[in-house]
């Protein structure tokens, strides 16, 4: 293949398609959604002379990421090392690899910050070893938000009012920059981030979590919490019992994070039939053939629901969410100050 026609193909894949969902509801289905800051934070970094011909890229990563990095390198001949544990799926390393990456797996968790931290360790390693590298840290740069502004503007164009929208949060860079954008357009947009339990992200302790994807033991730079009005938290088994809902009643096939927006974002349009609501759909499920549809997989592993639960409790403290669905009003404050709250913070209408 010559290089326009791999650069032409990856193209393609970068842009979401806008899916009616009901009359009120419309998915923003990305194949690859990463692929959105890959290519914007390898060219900002070229720019401004931190990316040069031949500078090998190293990045942690167990998830699509990744993938998106693997295919923006091929495209440009970078060398490329991705820094994974032991969660990565051998199926997304042997793309990883058939794409031209090197991946490098910790099979140690660190003593503070678990294997994300182990990873940022070796990824230092790496670099102190070769004389020229570029690190993409899509957690802290804030081209992994910026390059949201083309979500945002298809939106804009293509929908003319957004009421509400409604996404996975893991570094932050996909909701906040969507929402960011979209509200220079729509100031009054609701912006509703989906959480999992023991995720630090908004305010819970960190733990051991099955729901992989979104949430993170680490606070990420690129989460400005003051773009969320609300925020849910799902646990695995309502994810995955969502993920195959939309697939079987609208033949969408995406990974769970994307079952897990749809729950929150079916909820609010049908609380809300006047307001326009968009739900973010990160990737596609092919990831997810052998455990989220798979039913024996769900089955052995104790996470077969039939249906996912109906609606959401209202805690009035982060840490209340413990199990189950659960919301709380964020009401676009700091994470200082919506944990500060407690009890005081009231819910959302
Ligand atoms: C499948 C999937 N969904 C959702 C997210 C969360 O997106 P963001 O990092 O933009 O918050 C990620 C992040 O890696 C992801 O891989």
């Amino acid at each position: 293949m010559t290089v326009g026609a791999f650069a032409d193909a990856v193209e393609a894949q970068r842009i979401p398609a806008l899916v009616r969902l009901d009359t009120n509801l419309y998915a923003l289905a990305y194949r690859l959604m990463k692929l959105l800051p890959a290519k914007h934070i390898l060219r900002q970094a070229g720019a401004e002379g931190l990316l040069g011909a031949g500078t090998t890229v190293v990045e942690t990563t167990s998830g699509t990421f990744g993938l998106a990095l693997a295919m923006q390198c091929a495209l440009r001949a970078h060398p490329l090392v991705l820094v994974s544990d032991p969660v990565i799926d051998d199926g997304l390393r042997r793309r990883l690899e058939d794409l031209g990456a090197r991946v490098d797996i910790v099979t140690e968790p660190a003593a503070h910050g678990g294997f994300q931290t182990a990873r940022l360790d070796r990824v230092a390693a790496i670099r102190d070893r070769l004389p020229d590298t570029f690190c993409p840290r899509q957690y802290e740069n804030p081209a992994n938000p910026q390059s949201y502004a083309l979500a945002a503007e298809l939106l804009r164009d293509h929908l003319g009012q957004v009421d509400c929208l409604v996404g996975p949060v893991g570094s932050g860079g996909s909701m906040c920059g969507t929402a960011r954008y979209l509200r220079e357009a729509f100031p009054d947009l609701v912006a509703i981030g989906v959480d999992t339990h023991r995720s630090v992200l908004f305010g819970q302790r960190d733990g051991h979590r099955t729901l992989r994807g979104l949430g993170n033991s680490l606070l990420p730079a690129n989460l400005d919490h003051t773009q969320f009005d609300e925020v849910h938290w799902l646990g695995a088994a309502d994810a995955y019992a969502s993920t195959r809902r939309l697939h079987r009643s609208r033949a969408l096939f995406t990974g769970p994070t994307s079952g897990a927006a749809y729950q929150v974002g079916s909820w609010w349009a049908r609380h809300h039939p006047d307001a326009l609501t968009v739900v973010v759909l990160p990737d596609e499920g092919h990831r997810y053939q052998d455990t989220v549809y798979r039913d024996e997989w769900l089955a052995a592993s104790g996470l077969a629901v039939t249906a996912p639960a109906p609606a959401p409790v209202t805690v009035t403290d982060p840490r209340a969410a413990e199990k189950g669905w659960s919301r709380f009003a964020w009401q676009r404050r700091s994470l200082a100050e919506a944990t500060a709250g407690g009890a005081l913070a009231g819910a959302a209408s």
